[in-house]
C-alpha cells in the first residue's frame, strides 16, 4: 500500500519503510565476487567453471561473454488452442471506473460492509453501520477460490459455486481513524472511543463468503452457512517449531501456544490439500510502546529491543523521535480502555513477567496462517516454521509425487528478503483430498527447513538455510539466538546473519505451472542509491540493478527504483529441495517513453507500461501471468492496473551492464539479466481501476471462465475533514457503478466474465 507522502508517520503503512540496517550484500561485495570469478576464468579455471555452471543450468542466463554453457534451453511450453491475449489492450486511464477490454464484463459482487449473516441489515455506507463481525471487512486483498459442489461438499471441478477466502488488509485512514467507517470521519485524537475502535478492529482479518452463478449472473450468498469472519480477536493456535517458545508467552497464553487473531493480511496462497494461507504483513504498525520502554527492557543491545527494532517497532523509526520516546500505533486502539482486548495493543514491558503483560505480543504476528475454508469448527494455525516477517503471498511449487513441497514467500519492506520453506515429508497425491485438512497442514508445514535467498552477480543464487546449527546464525554477534524457535520468530535477524540479498520490496510470488519457475514482484525501492549515504539506503546490485530519477507530474522527483521489476528464479536440478538457482528479470516496470538503455529495459510499449507490480498470480487454466499494481509513481498518468503476460523462461533474454557515474567520476558497473522483451502478443494491459485504488488478489473458477479481482481502497486520498462532502471524495466507486447505498468509496470484489463465454484472457 502506497500512502500519500504528506501523512503523519503514524498513519503511514510500514511496508514503505525499511528496517534492515544489517551489513548484508552491497554492491562492492558483488563486484568483488564478479571480478574474482573473471580472474578465475582468465587464470585457466574454465573447465571447473563450466562444470559448475553446466550443472546448475546457467545456460539460460545471459549470453554475456563470461557465461559458460553446455545445457540446451528447455522447450517453450505449449499454449492452449485458442489465442490467448487475443483481446485489445486497455489504455491507461484516470477515470473513476473499472475499465476492461471490449467483449468483457466486470461486475461488483462483494464490498466493504456487505452483510454475511441473514440477520445483518444492508450496508447504509454512511458511518451508521455496526455488526462488522458479520460483514465484509475492509481493504479486500489476496483471495482464493474454494469450489463447492451442488451437495455442499468441497469440489475441485465446480465452476458455478464456491467460497472466496479473502484478506481484509487494512482500512482507509488519514490520521488514526478509519475515515469512511464513522459518521464524521472518526476521532483523530487520543484516546480512541470504544465504539470506533471496535468497528476498526472488526473490519480487519479474513472473510469467507459463498458466491454462485445463478441465471448466468454471479452473486454472493447472504446468510450462507459457509460465510465466516476471522478478526483480530479470533482465537488462533500456534503450530510448528516456535509453538510454546518463551518468545510467544503472553498474558493471554502462559504456554505460548495460542494468540488472538490475525492482522494486516495481504497476500494469500492455497495449499495442495485445499486450505487457505494468509500472510500477515505490516503488523508492527498496530502496536504501541510507552516512552522509556527501550531503557526499561535493558537498552539497545538487549535481545528484546534488538528484535523490536529489526521489526520496525522502535520510536526511532518514527519521524523526529528518540529512543526515549513512545512508539505510536497506527490507530491508537491501545487507548480505548483497560479491557484486555485494548491493552494487548500496547507491547511495553509493564509487569514482572511476560505472563503479566503483552511485551511479547508483537512476536505473535507476522506469520503465514492456515485456515480451513470449509470447516468453521477448526481453529486456524499460525505456521511458525515458515518464519516471521512482513508476509505477502505463499506460493507452492508444482507438487511432485515423492518430492518435498516448497513454499515461496517474500518480506515486503525496503531491503528485505525472499524466503523458501521446504517440507521434510515428501508429497503424496493421496493428500490432495484428506479427511482432515489441518492435520495435513501439520504434516507439510510444521516440519521442514526455512531458507533465504542470496543473489549473485553471475545470474546464479543460493538458498541459505536458517538453522540454529548454521555457524553464522549461532554465532551472530548482533543477536544471540536461543533455539530454532528464536530463529524463525526472528527470521529477519537470522537472514541478516546468513548473508541474504536485500531486495526492492518483495510482494507477491507465484509459480509458473508450465515450468515451475518462480516469479516475484519487487514493487519498488525509493532508497536505492549509487552511493548510499546512510544505512537505510541500498546500493544497486545485479538482482536490484536500477537507480534512476523519475518525474511525477511536473516537478516531483522519485529516485531509486520507483517503478519496480519482476524477478524470476529457476531451481537447480533438485527442484523444490534445491539449494541453488538461476535467475533473471522477467520485466522491468517503466514508462514507455523512458530510456530503453537505462530505465525501460524491457522496452515496454504504451499498451504494456506499468509501475509498482504487487499482486502476481499465474492462472492454472490458461497459464497467463496476471499481475497487478499498487502504485504511487505513475499515478499522475494512470490509475492502478492489471496486465496479462505470456512469459518465456529464465535466460531467454540477455545480460546487460548498467553503468553509473559516482561523485568522484569513477564508474560503477552492475551486470543484470534482462528477460526477452515482450511483444504485443505476449504482454497487454487488461484492466485499469478507479481512482486512488490498488488492484490486488486474483482467483478463478477451474474452467478459467470467471476471475475474481479485488479493488482495494478506491478514494484512499480523501481527507477525513471531507467525509461529509461527497463532492470531495477522490473516488465514488463502486456506488458510481450502481453498487450499494451511499457515495462513500468501498473496497470491493469484482467478477470478470467474457461475453462470448470464453476463458478470461483469450
Ligand atoms: Fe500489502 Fe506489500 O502489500
Ligand atoms: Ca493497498
Ligand atoms: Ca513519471
Ligand atoms: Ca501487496
Amino acid at each position: 500500500m502506497n500512502k500519500p507522502k504528506d501523512l503523519p508517520l503514524t498513519a503511514i503503512d510500514a511496508d514503505d519503510i525499511g528496517h534492515n540496517n544489517s551489513s548484508n550484500t552491497d554492491f562492492s561485495e558483488i563486484l568483488n565476487a564478479r571480478i574474482s570469478r573473471r580472474n578465475m576464468l582468465r587464470g585457466g579455471a574454465v573447465s571447473a567453471a563450466s562444470a559448475l555452471f553446466g550443472s546448475i543450468g546457467l545456460s539460460a542466463c545471459g549470453g554475456g561473454s563470461d557465461v559458460v554453457s553446455s545445457t540446451p534451453a528447455p522447450a517453450t511450453p505449449a499454449l492452449p488452442a485458442e489465442k490467448l491475449l487475443g483481446f485489445t489492450a486497455v489504455g491507461k486511464s484516470l477515470a473513476d471506473s473499472v475499465v476492461v477490454p471490449a467483449g468483457y464484463t466486470a461486475s461488483v459482487i462483494y464490498a466493504l460492509g456487505d452483510p454475511l449473516a441473514a440477520a445483518t441489515p444492508a450496508y447504509n455506507n454512511d458511518g451508521s453501520d455496526t455488526d462488522f463481525e458479520n460483514r465484509a471487512g475492509d481493504h479486500h486483498d489476496g483471495m482464493e477460490w474454494f469450489g463447492l459442489g451442488a451437495d455442499g461438499k468441497p469440489s475441485a471441478i465446480s465452476v458455478d459455486r464456491g467460497l472466496l477466502g479473502m484478506n481484509h488488509e487494512a482500512t482507509t485512514d488519514e490520521t488514526l481513524s478509519s475515515l469512511f467507517l464513522h459518521a464524521n470521519g472518526g476521532t483523530t485524537t487520543l484516546p480512541r472511543p470504544v465504539v470506533e475502535t471496535d468497528k476498526e478492529v472488526a473490519i480487519h482479518g479474513v472473510s469467507f463468503v459463498e458466491v454462485r452463478k445463478a441465471a448466468g449472473k454471479w452473486e454472493y450468498v447472504k446468510g450462507s452457512d459457509f460465510n465466516r469472519r476471522i478478526t483480530p480477536l479470533t482465537e488462533i493456535d500456534f503450530a510448528g517449531v516456535a509453538r510454546g517458545n518463551p518468545l510467544l508467552v503472553t498474558k493471554y497464553s502462559a504456554t505460548g501456544t495460542k494468540t488472538r487473531g490475525t492482522i494486516n493480511n495481504c497476500g494469500t496462497g492455497k495449499t495442495p490439500w485445499g486450505t487457505l494461507l494468509t500472510g500477515e504483513e505490516n503488523f508492527n504498525g498496530y502496536f504501541a510502546r510507552n516512552a522509556g520502554d527501550i531503557a526499561n527492557r535493558g537498552g539497545d543491545t538487549a535481545k528484546g529491543n534488538v528484535s523490536l527494532r529489526r521489526y520496525g517497532a522502535d520510536p526511532r523509526a518514527q519521524s523526529g523521535k528518540t529512543a526515549a520516546n513512545a512508539y505510536s500505533s497506527r490507530h491508537g486502539w491501545e487507548t480505548a480502555g483497560a479491557d484486555d482486548k485494548y491493552a494487548r495493543w500496547n507491547i511495553s514491558q509493564i509487569g514482572a513477567a511476560s505472563t503479566d503483560d503483552y511485551r511479547n505480543e508483537l512476536n505473535t504476528f507476522g506469520y503465514i496462517v492456515e485456515i480451513d475454508a470449509y470447516d468453521k469448527t477448526k481453529l486456524a494455525k499460525k505456521r511458525t516454521g515458515l518464519g516471521r516477517f512482513a508476509h505477502e503471498s505463499a506460493a507452492f511449487c508444482v507438487p511432485a509425487e515423492g518430492k518435498p513441497l516448497a513454499v515461496y514467500m517474500g518480506d515486503d519492506a525496503r531491503g528485505e528478503y525472499i524466503y523458501k520453506w521446504v517440507s521434510t515429508v515428501n508429497w503424496t497425491a493421496a493428500d490432495a483430498n484428506p479427511a482432515d485438512r489441518m492435520v495435513t497442514g501439520d504434516k507439510y508445514l510444521d516440519n521442514g527447513k526455512l531458507y533465504v535467498a542470496k543473489f549473485d552477480a553471475d545470474g546464479t543464487g543460493q538458498w541459505l538455510e536458517l538453522s540454529i546449527t548454521n555457524p553464522a546464525i549461532a554465532g551472530y554477534a548482533t543477536y544471540a539466538f536461543a533455539d530454532q524457535g528464536d530463529v524463525v520468530v526472528n527470521a529477519r535477524l537470522a537472514a541478516d546473519a546468513a548473508g541474504a540479498t536485500k531486495m526492492d520490496r518483495p510482494e507477491w510470488c507465484s509459480v509458473n505451472p508450465a515450468n515451475g519457475e518462480i516469479y516475484y514482484a519487487l514493487t519498488n525501492n525509493t532508497s536505492r542509491r549509487v552511493e548510499p549515504s546512510s544505512s537505510s539506503q541500498f546500493a544497486p546490485d545485479s538482482a536490484n540493478p536500477r537507480v534512476y530519477t523519475d518525474i511525477k507530474g511536473t516537478s516531483t522527483t522519485q529516485q531509486g527504483n520507483p517503478n519496480g521489476h519482476i524477478l524470476r528464479l529457476k531451481e537447480a536440478a533438485a527442484g523444490s529441495a534445491a539449494t541453488s538457482f538461476t535467475w533473471d528479470v522477467y520485466l522491468f516496470g517503466a514508462e514507455s517513453i523512458a530510456d530503453t538503455g537505462k530505465i525501460n529495459l524491457s522496452s515496454l510499449t504504451s499498451d504494456q507500461d506499468f509501475s509498482s507490480p504487487d499482486g502476481l498470480v499465474f492462472s492454472k487454466s490458461t497459464g497467463i501471468c496476471w499481475f497487478q499494481t499498487d502504485d504511487g509513481a505513475y499515478t499522475d498518468v494512470t490509475n492502478c492496473m492489471m496486465l496479462a503476460g505470456l512469459p518465456g523462461q529464465v535466460g531467454d533474454g540477455a545480460k546487460k551492464t548498467l553503468s553509473y557515474t559516482k561523485g568522484d567520476g569513477s564508474q560503477l558497473n552492475v551486470d543484470t539479466y534482462v528477460g526477452k522483451a515482450p511483444t504485443a502478443d505476449t504482454l497487454k494491459r487488461f484492466l485499469v481501476g478507479p481512482k486512488a485504488c490498488e488492484i490486488t488478489g486474483l482467483c478463478e473458477t477451474p474452467d478459467g471462465k470467471a476471475i475474481f479481482v479485488n479493488i482495494q481502497h478506491p478514494g484512499e486520498t480523501t481527507k477525513t475533514a471531507d467525509v461529509g462532502d461527497p463532492t470531495k471524495y477522490t473516488s465514488k466507486w463502486p456506488s458510481n457503478a450502481g453498487y450499494g447505498l451511499g457515495q462513500r468509496p468501498r473496497s470491493a470484489t469484482i467478477v470478470i466474465t467474457k461475453n462470448d463465454g470464453g476463458r478470461i484472457g483469450s
